[in-house]
């Protein structure tokens, strides 16, 4: 199957746009439409899309729910700014109060997940008055000048640390363990190691911790199940307020939960999510308890914050997540997912390591499982291949070598099937 390069959608991509603004595929794919869990391209090519525009299309391509809901608030308000009220925003913000775990009640919305956190730690540092921020090595956090500083890869950084008081602490990643440890008999020392950075690294007095339950870009990356409660433990004994991230782990992603967090019995002080929540449409959300949110002044205004076409869209996805009971059906299918993907670990040695939770599942691939020295060109192999045979996937991690699956919720097993005989095929071609 190939595609994109003579797409004239392409060309002038590449004429016309950042370089910067990069493309997946050596001949890149100009996407035209979609149907659930398929799209096609300019040149007719279909395609079973298991990265869902990286786990965004949550109730598959163009829903009808969600179109409608779309279609028919265009005709009746297309704008009105954060200045008015309108009721698609005021009945969401209820609805999410309702969702989001423990006392969050207060929401702001924006138009992405980068806004989402730079609101969150805003709002942590007016509450606490304090300055200093905690997040993790290998975590993402969007494209500001603080997003990037408070980033965990050296990839994302394009620029050096733009904003000061941002400190990193060790990446709960087992495969990888930054401290030479193995778990349970570590004690999960890579939580407990906070202690030490904000006794040394910070002035003591932080304002809060912000993490991922799973780390998204930095390759799917599923912490020990003690990590965030003893985590947040150490970071409220110093003051500070913890920042769950869940742009990439809510709205049922990771099985039978809202967000990927409450699976681990921690509740936040805020939430930041984005992604997901409108099944494509550009939005920004940050929840909080009321006390944090009452400690930003009032005159802090988005002009698409809360707009009345996206925030019904991300009413209906939400609904259609309830109705289809698609959270569960993130477990049921992430789970026989997961056991076809050990599948192929155990056939083929170059998988070192199978991770995930739901359908948020990865893949990290290493030359020899021995050293673990990362194979990043067999990833980009592997990802041309499912290509040719009609399947799109993701890739990340630090060194480029996970491949990232994350289709919409509404997979099914046949659908993960055609996935992982893709995959096997591709294997087999590298
Ligand atoms: C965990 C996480 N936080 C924040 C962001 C930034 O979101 P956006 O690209 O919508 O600004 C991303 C984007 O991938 C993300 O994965």
């Amino acid at each position: 199957m190939s595609s994109g390069v003579h797409s004239d959608s392409v060309q002038k991509h590449k004429d016309f746009l950042f370089p910067a603004v990069a493309m997946y595929y050596q001949e890149p794919i100009a996407l035209e439409r979609g149907e659930g869990m398929y799209v096609w391209d300019e040149n007719g090519n279909k395609y079973l899309d298991c990265f869902g525009g990286v786990l965004t299309t949550s109730v598959g391509h163009v829903h009808p729910r969600v179109t409608e809901a779309i279609i028919d608030q265009v005709q009746k308000l297309n704008h009105a700014s954060t200045l008015y009220a309108n009721g698609p925003q005021s009945r969401l913000a209820a609805k999410l109060a309702e969702i989001a775990p423990g006392n969050l009640e207060k929401s702001f919305f924006t138009n992405s997940g980068t806004e989402a956190d730079e609101t969150a730690t805003m709002a942590a540092k007016l509450y606490t008055g304090r300055q200093e921020i905690i997040t993790l090595r290998h975590s993402y956090s969007g494209r500001s000048a603080a997003a990037l500083t408070a980033a965990g890869q050296s990839s994302w950084k394009i620029l050096p640390s733009q904003v000061p008081g941002y400190h990193h602490g060790l990446a709960p990643y087992c495969y990888r363990c930054p401290l030479k440890l193995t778990y349970p008999e570590c004690g999960v020392a890579c939580a407990k190691d906070l202690k030490e950075l904000i006794e040394t690294a910070t002035t003591g007095q932080i304002a809060a911790f912000m993490a991922e339950p799973i780390a998204g870009a930095g390759g799917f990356i599923v912490p020990p199940k003690e990590y965030f409660k003893e985590a947040v433990a150490i970071v409220r004994q110093y003051g500070g307020v913890f920042i769950c991230d869940e742009v990439q782990t809510g709205w049922g992603r990771t099985g039978d939960k809202w967000f990927g967090i409450e699976h681990w019995d921690v509740e936040p002080d805020i939430i930041t999510s984005a992604k997901g929540m409108a099944n494509g449409s550009p939005i920004g959300w940050t929840i909080a308890r009321k006390e944090i949110a009452d400690a930003v002044p009032t005159l802090s205004f988005s002009t698409f914050g809360g707009n009345p076409v996206t925030t019904r869209a991300a009413m209906a996805t939400i609904e259609v997540i309830e109705q289809e009971n698609l959270a569960h059906n993130a477990k049921v299918v992430g789970d026989y997912l997961r056991e076809k993907l050990m599948g192929l670990q155990e056939r083929y040695e170059v998988i070192g390591d199978v991770r995930g939770m739901g359908l948020m599942q990865g893949m990290e691939f290493v030359k020899d499982r021995k050293t673990k020295e990362p194979a990043p060109a067999t990833v980009s192999k592997v990802f041309e291949e499912t290509r040719k045979r009609g399947v799109l996937i993701g890739k990340g991690g630090l060194y480029g070598n996970v491949i990232r699956i994350g289709p919409p919720l509404v997979a099914t097993k046949d659908n993960m099937d055609e996935l992982v005989t893709a995959l096997d095929d591709a294997l087999a071609t590298v």
